[in-house]
């Protein structure tokens, strides 16, 4: 498989090597200007966005290229009922690599196996925003000078929250990383986070933001996410839980540094953004050559990544996870791999 759905579809070995890549587009981007010309990315978004598909599609327009849009369900043919698989092999006869962000979980895994192009996922529902990821991991090795031996809390909506989820899988595989989960009971991370990744990590749980403060290298702040909450009231009793203020911030240490990966909405008020260890709008940036160095790695690099469905075996029935594309994909079946669905990684 040619696509890159989680972050896991890439070894340790070529994520360093795209972050080295990302840092020579952005010193050198000259030496690149042309390096996609004639080929074309398809964005295909059909939940809203503004860093990932403007970053993608300046991407490939910063490495000569082309891009053609979808912007949303509405004007896309998504809106008549037309399925991912379709979408997928239609896309396929356009583009060279498709960019695909969907609310329903799995839906870029589904298109990554009915494509003949490499499928990026852009964003699943809650379950994984593998490029985030990427520019979360690079933006941290720029400013630490390393991605080992790091101590990295994460607030907020860590139950929604696919960036978070996405950022534990990759730190999982450096070395002497301690976790901190800093959420309240509603909003914990999910069980499959913990027993994946997590489980072979260093983590502590609290909800303590500013007892968790003196203790952290990385500060990885998220935005309660209204999109996904079944319950408005327990979403507006949620989403002012945590506010990172400049007093609160004093609390960390001089070179702790402040992640986010945006939109906020006011989990980190504005007064932080000139202090330095606010590094949200530098992620951003590295968020676009990071992309750059991905699209480069997928059309012209060695990349063989698993195929998603090897080893798994096909049951009755539709997903038990609400938001997992099972229950909308026509004639999709329920693939079930080492006790979970292999689209949205739910426990069966
Ligand atoms: N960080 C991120 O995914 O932002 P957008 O939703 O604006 O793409």
């Amino acid at each position: 498989m040619n696509s890159v759905i989680d972050i896991t579809d890439l070894t340790v070995e070529q994520i360093n090597s795209l972050i080295d890549t990302a840092e020579d587009i952005a010193a050198n981007p000259e030496k690149y200007s042309s390096a996609c010309k004639g080929k074309k990315l398809a964005a295909m978004f059909f939940e809203p966005s503004t860093r990932t598909r403007l970053s993608f599609e300046a991407a490939m327009m910063e490495l000569g290229g082309n891009v053609l849009s979808v912007h949303s369900s509405a004007t896309s043919s998504a809106s008549k009922g037309e399925s991912i698989n379709d979408t997928a092999k239609v896309v396929s006869c356009y583009a060279d690599i498709m960019a695909m962000r969907h609310p329903l979980e799995g839906a870029p895994a589904v298109a990554a196996v009915s494509a003949s192009i490499p499928v990026i996922n852009a964003g699943d529902g809650g379950h994984c925003h593998p490029t985030q990821t990427l520019t979360d991991l690079c933006t941290i090795r720029s400013e630490k000078g390393r991605l080992n031996g790091l101590t990295v809390g994460f607030c907020g909506d860590l139950k929604y929250g696919r960036t978070v989820h996405s950022l534990i899988n990759a730190l999982a595989r450096y070395e002497n990383i301690r976790v901190v989960l800093i959420s309240p009971d509603e909003l914990k991370i999910p069980d499959y986070v913990k027993e994946g990744p997590l489980a072979g990590m260093e983590y502590s749980e609290t909800d303590d933001l500013v007892k968790a403060l003196p203790h952290l290298d990385v500060l990885y702040m998220t935005r309660v996410q209204q999109e996904r909450f079944a319950d408005r009231e327990q979403y507006e009793r949620l989403k002012d839980v945590y506010i990172l203020t400049p007093e609160k911030l004093n609390m960390a240490k001089s070179d702790t540094i402040v992640l986010h990966p945006l939109p906020r909405v006011n989990e980190i008020s504005v007064g932080v953004d000139k202090d330095e260890r606010a590094c949200y709008f530098k992620q951003v940036k590295w968020g676009k050559y990071m992309r750059m160095a991905l699209i480069l790695h997928l059309l012209f690099g060695n990349h063989d990544g698993a195929d998603i469905l090897e080893g798994a075996v096909p049951v009755d029935g539709v997903c038990k996870n609400p938001r997992c594309i099972t229950h909308t994909e026509q004639e999709l079946p329920l693939y079930v791999k080492k006790g979970r669905c292999v689209w949205c990684d739910e426990e069966i």
